[in-house]
């Protein structure tokens, strides 16, 4: 049964480790993830951003998915399934649909319209004991199609944020998704020491988890970071050995390319990716 993130991050930033949230794609990355949480015996988040949503055919699709490979996979660890930067309607539509988790992302908005917006999803979510991620300061990058910058949250608006009742909290401190630039100036911690003295308990979550340099990344856990996001890791691993199996050209005899050995190489090189995150970020044993 799909949970909660609540009480796995609430472990988590008390045992100064964190939860990896991996975003899924395909049947194939949802379950390399899961069968690899449930052998280390770590809680895991599955991530879905909006467009992959549409790709694997709508919310509904996916809670169905991911709740048949529960059950016959025979998932035991703590599992939450949650919607990654969405939007106001996206969030409502997850919450229908029955994800356990939802981010809603108005980092863009004026902050009062960010405040306004999350205060009504927070109870919705809380009547549906659903958990609910919010943002304050955009994360760089490109998500989705949208680039931000890479801002550093203020963290009296994380405070006034925090204090809506959301279960955990992503604040700028200079991360970006994909892959960091040569002259990145690296995370600010200075930043991050401040949110977490204002917010106090409040689980914190770190995006751009692809090509953080691991003594950064053991930081930011012990300054309160208990959720780390991993998109496009998983994603070059799997390119990667998809590409090396196709350039072998086994199968290009015959009835051509099987879809199932196709994927394989690319799914066993999720599973890698996946154990280097948990054992880094310490939620191995921790389910
Ligand atoms: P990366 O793609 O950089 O791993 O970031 C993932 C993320 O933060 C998803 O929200």
């Amino acid at each position: 049964m799909l949970v909660s993130a609540k009480e796995m991050l609430t472990k988590a930033k008390a045992g100064k480790y964190a939860v990896g949230q991996f975003n899924i794609n395909n049947l194939e990355w949802t379950k390399s993830i899961l069968l690899t949480a449930q052998e280390l015996n770590s809680p895991v988040i599955l991530g879905v951003s909006e467009g992959a949503g549409k790709y694997m055919c709508g919310y509904k699709t996916i809670v169905g998915m991911v709740n048949g490979m529960l059950e016959e996979l025979n998932i035991t660890v703590p599992v939450a399934l949650h919607l990654d930067h969405g939007s106001y309607e996206g969030a409502l539509k997850c919450i229908e649909a029955g994800f356990s988790s939802v981010m809603f992302d108005g980092s863009h908005y004026p902050i009062e319209e960010n405040v306004a917006k999350t205060t009504e999803l927070v109870a919705l979510c809380n009547e549906k004991g659903i958990s609910i991620e919010a943002e304050v300061g955009s994360i760089g990058g490109e998500e989705d199609g949208v680039v931000g910058a890479g801002e550093c949250a203020d963290p009296d608006e994380c405070k006034m944020i925090a204090d809506l009742g959301v279960t955990m909290l992503a604040a700028g401190i200079g991360n970006i998704h994909g892959k960091y630039p040569e002259n990145w100036a690296g995370l600010s911690f200075e930043t991050l020491d401040a949110v977490q003295q204002k917010t106090g308990d409040m689980p914190l979550v770190l995006h751009g988890g692809t090509g953080i340099p691991a003594d950064m990344i053991q930081k930011a856990i012990s300054l309160g970071v208990s959720k780390i996001n991993v998109n496009t890791e998983c994603q070059l691993a799997f390119q990667e050995a998809t590409r090396k199996y196709i350039e072998a050209g086994k199968d290009l005899e015959g009835k051509g390319f099987d879809p199932r050995k196709l994927l394989a190489p690319g799914a066993e090189a999720i599973k890698a990716t996946v154990k280097e995150k948990m054992e880094l970020f310490g939620s191995v044993g921790k389910a």
